[in-house]
C-alpha cells in the first residue's frame, strides 16, 4: 500500500493539524424571543432550553453570550393576538416593545451585532408573512408594510436587517427606502432560499404565529427545487443585499453549497427550530448525545460553505468550545 489515509488521522495533533473546517463561536447567531414585560422567562415547550425573554432577561441572555465568543443575535418578537391585525401595524407602531428593546441592547452592548425579522406573521391577524386579501398573499401591497417596518428598525439601530418573508422585489424595495432615509449603513441579509418546511413548527408555537388559513407555499419555495435559489439569488444579490441565507440548513446543504459557488457575499445557513428541537428531542430519550451531535450538525453546515451559521445552539456550541 502506497497510500495509507489512516497515517493522517494518528493523533489527536495531527488530526488537528490536518482539519479542513473550523467553526469558531464568532461565526454563530443566537435567537432570541422577546417578550413584553418585566422579569420574564417563558419556556417554549418545543423548543427545550429556549424562551420568550423579557428585555431585562434578554440582557442577561446577552452578556453570557458575548463572554463566549457568541457576538451576534437574531430577535423575533413574540406579540400578544390582541395587538395583531391585518396589515401588521403594531411593527412599526412607537409602542413596540421590540423596537424599544432593540434601542436598549444596542445602548448597552454597542459591540454585538443584531439582526431583525421583516415580515408581518408575528403581527398578523392571519399569520402570513404578507397582507391577504381572499386567500391570496398579496406581494405588492406587502411592500410598502415592510418597508415601514425595516425602517423603524433601522431607526432603533437594528445592525442588520433580516426580510424572511420572500415577497418578490423586496431586498431591493428595502434597499431604497433605507437609502432614501439615510440608512444605507444598515445592512441586509435576506432569507433568499426560504423553503416551505415542516422544521419551522416549534418556531410557530414560540410566537403562536402559525397560518390561520392556508399555508406558507405561494411564498416560500418548493423543497424540491435548486435551481430556483440561484434565481432568488441572483435577484437578492442584484436588489443589493449584502448576505445571502438558506433556511432550513442541514436539509439544504446541497443548496448552501451551490449559493457559495456562485456568490462572493457571505452566505448564511438557518439551522430551524425543528432541526434544533429533534435533536433535544432525541437527547431526552437517552437515543443520542445532544453536544456531539449539534457540533457535527453545525460544522457539516460550516463544510458546506456557511459563513455565518443561526443556531438555537449556539450558546450550547460556545460553552465546550476549546479554544
Ligand atoms: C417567519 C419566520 C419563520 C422562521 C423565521 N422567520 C417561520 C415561518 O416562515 O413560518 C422560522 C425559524 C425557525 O423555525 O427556527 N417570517
Amino acid at each position: 500500500m502506497i497510500q495509507r489515509p489512516r497515517r493522517n488521522r494518528a493523533s489527536a495533533a495531527i488530526r488537528s493539524l490536518v482539519q479542513e473546517t473550523r467553526l469558531h463561536p464568532n461565526h454563530l447567531v443566537q435567537p432570541l424571543f422577546l417578550v413584553d414585560g418585566k422579569n420574564k422567562r417563558n419556556a417554549i415547550k418545543s423548543l427545550p432550553g429556549i424562551a420568550q425573554l423579557s428585555t431585562d432577561q434578554a440582557f442577561k441572555e446577552i452578556e453570557s453570550c458575548l463572554k463566549l465568543g457568541v457576538n451576534s443575535f437574531i430577535l423575533f418578537p413574540a406579540v400578544e393576538n390582541a395587538l395583531k391585525n391585518k396589515k401588521a401595524t403594531y411593527s412599526y407602531s412607537s409602542k413596540n416593545f421590540y423596537l424599544k428593546a432593540i434601542a436598549e441592547f444596542k445602548k448597552k452592548f454597542p459591540e454585538c451585532c443584531l439582526i431583525s425579522d421583516v415580515a408581518m406573521d408575528p403581527y398578523s391577524s392571519d399569520g402570513h408573512d404578507g397582507y391577504v386579501d381572499g386567500g391570496k398573499i398579496l406581494n405588492d401591497v406587502t411592500l410598502p408594510i415592510l418597508a415601514k417596518m425595516a425602517l423603524a428598525q433601522a431607526e432603533a439601530g437594528i445592525d442588520i436587517l433580516g426580510p424572511s418573508d420572500m415577497m418578490d422585489g423586496r431586498v431591493g424595495y428595502l434597499r431604497m427606502a433605507l437609502d432614501e432615509k439615510g440608512f444605507s449603513e444598515t445592512a441586509i441579509m435576506s432569507y433568499t432560499a426560504k423553503y416551505a418546511s415542516a422544521f419551522y413548527g416549534p418556531f410557530r408555537d414560540a410566537l403562536d404565529s402559525a397560518p390561520k388559513s392556508g399555508d406558507k407555499k405561494t411564498y416560500q419555495m418548493n423543497p424540491a427545487n435548486s435551481r430556483e435559489a440561484l434565481l432568488e439569488a441572483e435577484l437578492d444579490f442584484s436588489e443589493g443585499a449584502d448576505y445571502l441565507m438558506v433556511k432550513p440548513a442541514t436539509v439544504y446543504l446541497d443548496i448552501i453549497q451551490q449559493l457559495k459557488q456562485h456568490f462572493t457575499i457571505p452566505i448564511a445557513a438557518y439551522h430551524v427550530s425543528g432541526e434544533y428541537a429533534m435533536l433535544q428531542a432525541a437527547a431526552k430519550n437517552g437515543w443520542l448525545d445532544y453536544q456531539k451531535c449539534l457540533e457535527e450538525t453545525l460544522l457539516s453546515i460550516r463544510r458546506a460553505g456557511a459563513d455565518v451559521i443561526i443556531s438555537y445552539g449556539a450558546k450550547d456550541y460556545a460553552t465546550h468550545f476549546s479554544r
